[in-house]
């Protein structure tokens, strides 16, 4: 089980749920649009653990700055998909990423990449099982299928920011690829953080404008970005999950913080909002909705 310390200033919004419950109720959809974080109880991914952790971790040996970043948000089909490294004479693979993942991060060990590619492969089919089981209903127009192979430490505490205007519903199945806990810690919700901050940082300015703008005012001028990291005072609940561990959340309204974690799995939905269970929970609308709430109060006279 995920170690969770909740702090009594941040909303509980933390539930734990085995699977078999959550096929029971048809799915944990509605909760996660209302702004809940659900963890499978009791549910382990059964990868190979020991060959994703000898992976290189740093990227550092990569002379090509844009090999680095992509593989950074490596898509785990880019390594899984395509020919493994040839047994005799030259490795030949299919492109210069898969190469590099060869050479750099699997120390051109084909043995390793082979497992590393099979874990992979196994986690990417259990992820797609799971989005049928917690998310049924959904009707999903694109997957980015992230895998995280390097180590992250101290993010800042944010809501991501994806900088796409579309308004679209965002579905969210995280994974701990690793043998070691990945630390997390939460706070509050972006509706609860507007209301605390709408007067003092006059986000009633951002009305009626794509919302990445102001989640790119709070996050880099309120939390202090990741140039003034110690600027973010808020409360926050700490999670320690476990190896294998798998949960859901829609990570733009939940404040997140990836305090420690090495290989995790991280894909993301963009589901058609019309087959949300409640599709005024996206996350336009409700971030437009605390704006309307903010213009009724002050026409209340009740700021
Ligand atoms: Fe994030």
């Amino acid at each position: 089980m995920a170690l969770i310390e909740r702090h009594p200033d941040v909303e509980d919004y933390i539930l734990e749920m085995s699977l078999p419950q959550i096929a029971a109720r048809g799915g944990v959809a509605d909760l996660i649009e209302e702004g809940k974080m659900v963890l499978i109880k009791d549910y382990r991914l059964d990868v190979d653990f020991a060959a994703l952790g000898e992976l290189e971790k740093s990227t550092a040996a990569i002379g090509d700055r844009q090999l680095r970043r992509q593989i950074k948000k490596l898509e785990a089909p880019q390594f899984f998909d395509g020919p493994k490294p040839r047994r005799w004479g030259r490795v030949r693979l299919d492109d210069p990423l898969r190469q590099a993942l060869f050479d750099v991060m699997c120390r051109r060990d084909r043995k390793l990449f082979s497992r590393a590619a099979d874990a992979l492969r196994h986690a990417h089919d259990e992820a797609l099982r799971l989005f049928d089981v917690c998310l049924s209903g959904y009707d999903p127009f694109r997957l980015v299928p992230s895998v995280r192979l390097t180590r992250t430490l101290f993010e800042n505490l944010h809501w991501d920011d994806h900088s796409i205007d579309e308004d679209f519903h965002q579905a969210r199945i995280f994974a701990n690829l690793d043998s070691r806990p990945r630390i997390w810690h939460v706070s509050h919700r972006i509706t609860d953080m507007m209301r605390q901050l709408y007067d003092q940082h006059d986000l009633g300015r951002f009305a009626g404008r794509d919302p990445n703008e102001m989640l790119f005012y709070i996050n880099s001028q309120v939390l202090g970005g990741s140039s003034n990291k110690w600027m973010d005072q808020a409360p926050r609940h700490r999670i320690a999950f476990d190896p294998g561990e798998v949960w859901l959340g829609e990570s733009r309204l939940i404040a997140h913080q990836i305090y420690y974690g090495e290989s995790a799995l991280v894909y993301m939905w963009f589901v058609r909002a019309a087959s949300m269970v409640d599709p005024a929970r996206r996350f336009n609308a409700q971030v437009e909705a605390v704006h309307g709430e903010m213009r009724q109060r002050d026409a209340a006279g009740d700021r």
